[in-house]
C-alpha cells in the first residue's frame, strides 16, 4: 500500500487532517486500533473555540453542529457564594463558543472522509512506524489476519497520548515537558434539564465543580476529586451532596437532578513534547501535548495543530515549498504554549491544593475577585477561553 500522507490514529486530529488535505487533493490513509462504534461512542470534551468552529463550518462538516450545538456567549464563575458572568461577546468583540461533544464531531468527520470515498482501517494492530528519517517513512500493522505496510511520503502521528508513534523518536530527540495536577476530575452524564444557560465554573472550599450541558436531556458535571479515585468510591448520594455543596449560590440557583448513567475520572496533567516533529513523522493532538480540561482547550488544540500542517502539506506538494513544514514545530508549540499557560492558570486558579497554605488559598481568591472586577483581566480569560485567532 502506498499514500501520500499516512495518519495513525482517527481521533479528532487525525480525521480532521484527512479531510483538510483531501480537500486540496492530498491523498492519506488513516489508520486506527479502535472499532468504528468505540471511537464515535467515547465520552471527551464538548466545547469548540469560534476559530474551530468557523473551521469546520468552512470546510463543509459543520451543519450538525450548528443545528445541533449550543452557542454559548460567556460563562459563569461561583466562588464565595456569589456567580459572576464573563461576557465573552463583550469582552473578544463578537466572539462566542459553540457546546457540541467531541464524539458528534467524531462521527461528522467519519461520515465525510468515507462519503468523499477517504479511507480509513478500523481494528488494526500492532502498528509501528519506521524509516522515520528516511523520504520514505512507513507504518506496519495487521488487519484482518494479514500484515499491511503502508508507504508514505510523510507520517502524521495523531494517536493520542498513550499512542505508539510520540516513543517512536528516539528518546535523546524528544524534550518533554510534565506536570501531574494532585487531583482529578470526577464526571458524570445525567438525564435532566438543563441547569443553567451557561457553563458554571465553581471554586469551593470542598473543590471544584463544573456544570456543563450536552442537550437538553443530558447533562455533563465534573467534580474535583482524588487523581487516584476510583468510580466505586462515589454512590449516587455523594455525588449529589457535593455537587449541591460546592455548587450552592446565595441566588437561589437550584442544580437539577437527574439518572446518572455515566461516570468516569479522569486525570489532569500538562504535558509539552518539543519539537513536534522527528524526520518525516510530525505529531498532532494529544500525541504532541495534553492539558487540563479546565480550560476547554484539548480538542481545539488539535484541530489548531492539523490546520498548521495541512497548510505545510499542500504548499510542500503544490509549491514544492518545504520551509512551512520545517516551521510546523515551532508555529504549533508557540499555540501550544500559550493555551498550556491558560489551562494551567484556570486549573490554579479554581481547584483545591491539599498542600497549599492558607496563604497561597488567599492569592486564589484575590486573583478570582481580580478576574471578575477588572475588565483587563476578565478580557484575557474571555479571549483565551474563546482562542486566539488561528492566523
Ligand atoms: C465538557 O462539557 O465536557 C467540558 C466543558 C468545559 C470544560 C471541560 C469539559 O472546561
Amino acid at each position: 500500500m502506498r499514500t501520500q500522507v499516512g495518519i495513525v490514529g482517527a481521533g479528532p486530529a487525525g480525521l480532521l487532517l484527512s479531510h483538510l488535505l483531501h480537500l486540496d487533493g492530498i491523498d492519506s490513509v488513516l489508520i486506527e486500533s479502535r472499532s468504528r462504534q468505540e471511537i464515535e461512542a467515547t465520552i471527551r470534551a464538548g466545547v469548540l473555540e469560534h476559530g474551530t468552529v468557523e473551521l469546520l463550518k468552512k470546510t463543509g462538516v459543520g451543519s450538525r453542529m450548528q443545528r445541533e450545538g449550543f452557542v454559548h456567549e460567556g460563562v459563569y464563575l461561583r466562588f464565595g457564594g456569589r456567580t459572576h458572568r464573563i461576557d465573552f461577546k463583550a469582552l473578544t468583540g463578537g466572539r462566542a463558543i459553540m457546546v457540541y461533544a467531541q464524539h458528534e464531531v467524531i462521527k461528522d468527520l467519519v461520515a465525510a472522509r468515507l462519503a468523499a470515498g477517504g479511507k480509513i482501517l478500523f481494528e488494526v494492530k500492532d502498528a509501528a512506524v519506521y524509516d522515520l528519517d528516511t523520504p520514505a517513512p512507513k507504518v506496519r500493522f495487521h488487519h484482518g489476519g494479514k500484515v499491511e505496510e503502508l508507504e508514505c511520503d510523510f507520517i502524521a502521528g495523531c494517536d493520542g497520548f498513550h499512542g505508539i508513534t510520540r516513543p517512536s523518536i528516539p528518546s535523546r530527540m524528544r524534550h518533554e515537558f510534565t506536570r501531574v495536577y494532585p487531583f482529578g476530575w470526577f464526571g458524570i452524564l445525567v438525564e435532566a434539564p438543563p441547569s443553567t444557560d451557561e457553563l458554571i465554573y465553581a471554586a469551593h472550599e470542598r473543590g471544584f465543580a463544573l456544570v456543563s450541558t450536552r442537550s437538553p436531556q443530558i447533562q455533563r458535571l465534573y467534580l474535583q476529586c482524588d487523581p487516584d479515585d476510583e468510580v466505586k468510591n462515589w454512590p449516587e448520594h455523594r455525588i449529589w451532596e457535593e455537587l449541591h455543596a460546592r455548587l450552592e449560590s446565595a441566588d437561589g440557583w437550584k442544580l437539577a437532578e437527574g439518572r446518572i448513567f455515566q461516570k468516569s475520572v479522569i486525570a489532569m496533567r500538562s504535558f509539552v513534547l518539543e519539537p513536534m516533529r522527528y524526520g518525516r513523522l510530525f505529531l498532532a493532538g494529544d500525541a504532541a501535548h495534553i492539558v487540563p480540561p479546565t480550560g476547554a482547550k484539548g480538542l481545539n488544540l488539535a484541530a489548531a495543530d492539523v490546520r498548521v500542517l495541512s497548510q505545510a502539506l499542500v504548499s510542500f506538494y503544490k509549491n514544492q515549498k518545504e520551509q512551512l513544514l520545517k516551521d510546523y514545530s515551532a508555529t504549533a508549540l508557540r499555540r501550544v504554549w500559550r493555551a498550556e499557560h491558560f489551562s494551567w492558570w484556570m486549573t490554579s486558579m479554581l481547584h483545591r491544593f491539599h498542600d497549599e497554605t492558607p496563604f497561597h488559598h488567599r492569592l486564589q481568591l484575590a486573583e478570582l475577585d481580580y478576574v471578575v472586577a477588572s475588565r483587563a483581566k476578565a478580557q484575557t480569560l474571555a479571549e483565551n477561553y474563546v482562542g486566539l485567532p488561528l492566523d
